[in-house]
């Protein structure tokens, strides 16, 4: 449900450039007269979020390899040169480690916001599944890259992860091998990650086109979960949108420049300024904070083949959401038990996220088996029967009359006259 484009170019030059390339008309009719429903709310702004984070990124990335050497001799080295000799390097170097952190701030947002509306559901499955698709590979670039500075956690990291492929029967050993590039982390592994870390951002930004494509077709969910019926249910992106977007990035960038400007090793690991050793193990390996759920998940079965089916399956299992959801009803304003199961859910994840990263013991052990199949079980039974058993509530009629007609709301408050989705009042 793209925007029909008014669009018009004011110069000959344009008009010529147009009829041959027509490129100001997708953007206008994407971004500009593109129809978005009018009770949007700030839970919808961390696409553009994530969208911005990716570009920092991508830019910080691409200057900080300018100065960094993929070898396992001078790596270490190479990142110490950046923050102590490179104009700026430290802030190129804290922008894109936090930047990293703040990316997945944004992504677990934007995702619990999904699960939260039932953004998941038809005609959004295809869009929903590319989300999973660019958080597997946000996964595996964070990982890639964190190996890249060689200190501690890095190489111990990089080898625990690698050897969960050593788990697979018959092949394992083969894989991790090759994975490797010989029979140990060593220099043709830094030389790879370092390859995949670079390209992998750029496979990202190609599945995020996909999965902004997709959603202009189906158009996007809002609050009530019903879909636009007229023009009376939207605005148009801009100016709309748009300024509510840029005001939340903006909202967000101080969030980040705290990170950045005040506690840069906040996130991070202190054993990574160690230079990295084969010789001596960290008395804890823990990721990143943003795998930590999953790394609990791992570590909760004692069988390592079963523990690495049951970390990937906690991932995978989210591209079949769309139809382990039976309800009828999308957003959870209308669906009381679902809201109470959704909050226990997001408690679940932070419970998980905390147990990752202490040590793999007694009752943490204990405590993250049963959150584990508390997870499992939130998607395969809870979703399943809530969809058929759920008493939901009323919806309302359109988008519109839920905003406006709403005695208590904002929005009962505004003047009721309907915006075309090309900005006219109508
Ligand atoms: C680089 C990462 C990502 C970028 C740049 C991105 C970008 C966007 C943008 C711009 C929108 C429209 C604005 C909005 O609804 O916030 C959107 C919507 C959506 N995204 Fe993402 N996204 C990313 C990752 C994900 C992930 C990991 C998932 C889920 C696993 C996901 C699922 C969705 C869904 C379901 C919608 C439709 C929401 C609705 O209309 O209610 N996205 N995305």
């Amino acid at each position: 449900m793209s925007g029909h484009s008014t669009y018009q170019p004011q110069s000959r030059f344009m008009q010529w450039f147009e009829s041959r390339l027509p490129i100001g008309g997708l953007v206008h009719s994407s971004f500009v007269a593109y129809p978005t429903p009018r009770n949007l709310n700030y839970w919808w702004t961390f696409g553009a979020i994530l969208s911005f984070m990716l570009g920092v990124q991508i830019v910080t990335g691409i200057i900080l390899v300018m100065h960094y050497t993929p070898h396992v001799d001078m790596a270490f080295n190479s990142v110490e040169h950046i923050m102590r000799d490179v104009n700026y390097g430290w802030l190129l170097r804290y922008l894109h480690s936090n930047g990293a952190s703040m990316f997945f701030v944004a992504v677990y947002i934007h995702m619990f916001r999904g699960l939260y509306y039932g953004s998941y559901k038809a005609p959004r499955e295809v869009l929903w599944i590319l989300g999973v698709i660019i958080y597997l590979l946000m996964m595996a670039t964070g990982f890639l890259g964190y190996t890249l500075p060689w200190g501690q956690m890095s190489f111990w990291g990089a080898t625990v992860i690698t050897n969960f492929f050593s788990a697979i029967p018959l092949v394992g050993e083969s894989i991790t091998t090759w994975l490797w590039g010989g029979y140990a982390v060593g220099n043709p592994t830094l030389n790879r990650f370092f390859s995949l870390h670079y390209l992998l951002p750029f496979v990202i930004a190609g599945v995020v086109v996909l999965h902004v494509w997709a959603l202009h077709v189906a158009g996007q969910n809002n609050p009530t979960g019903v879909e636009p019926k007229s023009d009376r249910d939207t605005v148009p992106f801009t100016p709309y949108a748009t300024m509510k977007d840029a005001f939340m990035v903006v909202a967000f960038c101080v969030v980040f420049a705290w990170f950045v400007f005040y506690v840069p090793n906040y996130l991070g690991h202190a054993d990574n300024y160690i230079q990295a050793n084969p010789g001596v193990t960290p008395a804890h390996i823990v990721p990143e904070w943003y795998y930590l759920p999953f790394y609990a998940i791992l570590r909760s079965i004692p069988n390592k083949l079963a523990g690495v089916i049951a970390m990937f399956g906690s991932i995978a299992i989210l591209a079949f959401v769309p139809w382990l959801d039976t309800s009828k009803v999308r957003s959870a304003n209308y669906r009381p038990l679902y809201r109470q199961f959704f909050w226990v859910f997001v408690v679940v994840c932070i419970l998980l996220g905390w147990l990752g990263s202490k040590p793999a013991e007694g009752g943490y052990v204990i405590g993250a088996r049963i959150l584990t199949a508390y997870y499992f079980i939130h998607f395969l039974i809870i979703l399943p029967l809530l969809g058929l058993l759920e008493k939901t509530k009323p919806l309302p009629q359109s988008i519109y009359d839920s905003v406006l007609k709403h005695p208590t709301s904002a929005g009962g408050k505004l003047e009721g006259e309907p915006v075309t989705a090309s900005g006219r009042k109508s």
